[in-house]
């Protein structure tokens, strides 16, 4: 039989994988002009992480204030710690105030100032009240109107399906391959045009505010297919994790006026970065953090600080911050009306990911040829917008913007091309996968991922070193290695979970090996990857990206051409 005439065969012009703010905005975007666009996405789209984001999304409306493009341009490029290419950086903050006027278009429910206009809150690293919110749910409000209107165009859905291949051949993509979840069975999706909005990969450690989904599953797909991932080192912690869990405690907390003491009741920020003191960039916060907690200074001598919003009092961190109050009641038992809340930093967002051009276009070398028909945007993605560290907010804004850009690249693509062949066996590799977890195996999927998570958090966290890198490196070969022999219990078709969680860990086991690589391979600080080490920055030798691809086996490095920077953002010390 023809692959064209199996039952689970679909022909769609644009397939977008990732049901989050980057994927919806996009295949809002090809939809809207007449393509068919679907979106396969593991979880029922309004549970994808992008609704986790809560504290604002950032634009230089200027509601509120005297703000310019200029100055959230040089904000972004600072708090990346000059590692940004300042040219996408000055694509994202012009596009950026469209992306927000949309959404009020769209209905977002944004919070208003007296007047009416859409209100701004004061968040790390920016200069300005720069972040545009909707109380403390910001990302789950867009991302439900975002899935209104792509249901009011027409949007093709395929919820709760895992993509196991990419299909690429000839340095052009011609679509996926995927398992149903609900009732088992692979699928075939022959595409134009393929986006991977896939999100992070916070899930590879144990201390995270990351949602179990989050597994880096685009990131590896690509690996696998034999493409580079790009600066995969730089991985930010948020410093206001609620202890323990891990979750989300918004930075909008701090950006309303909260504060960060250590056991001695002092705002240790002083110390750290006395201009700006809690509303320092996350990589600066969460290093003070953990000095604070390294040093001793932790509540009690144990390994967290607290997030005191007690001043800000009832009636304001009711409507302003709900969510924030219900997490610390519902997981902690605290109440932030009366008590501080605990905190340690938290594994967040991933500023490496696949390297794509201004286009989104997937590059698949340092001289930025491109494998065609294949697009990224979104967390997932590596344009480099946030270079070493991203400020908070400028992850929906980068979402929603670049996934639009992406669906608008998509759609030419797509009316000027065909429909490209599939490969001889399209399902060979996916088929592969499954029936080997199938056939079962000495080793639990759950002890290896466990052992994963926690030594990434021991060894990969806000201070790195060569030693423990080292020992990370060894520890990933040796869990590779019991992953061979790992199965499912469940042979089941119909909703196996044993089999996605072990699918799952493949992909978180391949993308740490090129975090830590490229850790090792970085020998300086900046940003968001501090190496005790290597404490300073050094631009004569890293002012560049790093590349990795897997070549038999191994993980094999290579560096991008030099860093964009305009004359008049030349790298400085960074202070605050
Ligand atoms: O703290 C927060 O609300 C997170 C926002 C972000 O990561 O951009």
């Amino acid at each position: 039989m023809k692959i064209e005439e199996a039952r689970n065969y679909h022909q769609i012009d644009a397939v977008i994988v990732g049901a989050g703010l980057a994927g919806l905005r996009a295949a809002l975007q090809v939809a809207k002009s007449g393509l068919t666009a679907a979106v396969i996405t593991k979880v029922y789209p309004t549970r994808s992480h992008s609704g986790g984001a809560q504290g604002g999304i950032a634009a230089a409306l200027a509601n509120v204030s005297e703000d310019s493009l200029e100055a959230h341009m040089f904000d972004t490029i600072k708090g990346s710690d000059y590692l940004a290419d300042q040219d996408v950086v000055e694509r994202f903050v012009n596009e950026a105030l469209k992306t927000v006027y949309e959404f009020e278009h769209m209905g977002v429910p944004f919070s208003r100032t007296k007047d009416g206009r859409i209100n701004q809150r004061p968040f790390g690293g920016h200069s300005q009240p720069r972040a545009c919110f909707a109380q403390d749910i910001t990302g789950h409000v867009l991302l439900h109107t975002l899935f209104e209107q792509c249901l009011r165009h027409n949007v093709l859905f395929f919820n709760e399906f895992q993509v196991l291949s990419l299909q690429i051949k000839d340095d052009v993509c011609r679509g996926l391959v995927a398992w149903d979840i609900r009732t088992g069975g692979l699928h075939i999706f022959q595409a134009k045009a393929v986006l991977l909005a896939t999100g992070g990969y916070g899930r590879a450690w144990k201390v995270t505010s990351n949602a179990h989904a989050n597994t880096g599953d685009g990131v590896a797909l690509v690996l696998e297919a034999g493409l580079p991932l790009e600066d995969m080192e730089f991985v930010q912690f948020h410093p206001t994790g609620l202890y323990k869990h891990g979750i989300l405690l918004s930075e909008a907390a701090r950006g309303e006026g909260a504060y960060i003491v250590n056991d001695k009741g002092e705002r240790f920020m002083k110390t750290y970065a006395a201009a700006k003191m809690e509303l320092a960039p996350r990589d600066v916060v969460s290093r003070a953090e953990q000095t604070e907690i390294n040093e001793g200074r932790g509540i009690q001598g144990q390994d967290y600080v607290y997030l005191d919003l007690r001043h800000l009092g009832k009636e304001k961190i009711l409507s302003r911050l709900p969510q924030i109050h219900d997490l610390a009641l519902n997981y902690l038992k605290v109440d932030a009306i009366t008590d501080p809340v605990p905190i340690q930093p938290t594994a967040h967002y991933s500023m490496g990911g696949i390297p794509a051009n201004l286009n989104t276009e997937v590059i698949k070398n340092a001289a930025g040829q491109v494998v065609k028909g294949l697009y990224t945007a979104g967390e997932a993605s590596c344009l480099s917008l946030h270079g070493a560290n991203r400020l908070g907010t400028n992850s929906l804004q980068d979402a929603a913007t670049f996934g639009r850009i992406a669906g608008s690249h998509m759609t030419d693509y797509c009316r000027k091309n065909a429909f490209a062949d599939l490969p001889a066996k399209p399902l060979e590799a996916a088929q592969a996968k499954i029936d080997r977890l199938f056939a079962g195996g000495k080793e639990r999927h759950a002890d290896i991922r466990e052992e994963l998570q926690v030594n990434m958090t021991r060894n990969m966290g806000v201070f790195r070193n060569q030693d423990g890198m080292l020992k990370m490196l060894a520890v990933i070969k040796e869990l590779q290695d019991r992953y061979q022999q790992a199965g499912v219990d469940d042979k089941g078709l119909a909703f196996n979970l044993d089999l996605i969680e072990a699918l799952e860990l493949e992909n978180l086991l391949s993308f740490s090996e090129v975090i830590v690589e490229g850790a090792l391979a970085r020998k300086e600080s900046r940003g968001a990857h501090f190496r005790s080490d290597f404490p300073k920055r050094d631009d004569g030798n890293w002012l560049k990206h790093t590349l990795a691809w897997r070549r038999d086996g191994k993980i094999v490095m290579d560096y991008s051409k030099a860093v964009v920077i305009y004359p008049q953002y030349q790298p400085q010390e960074r202070k605050y």
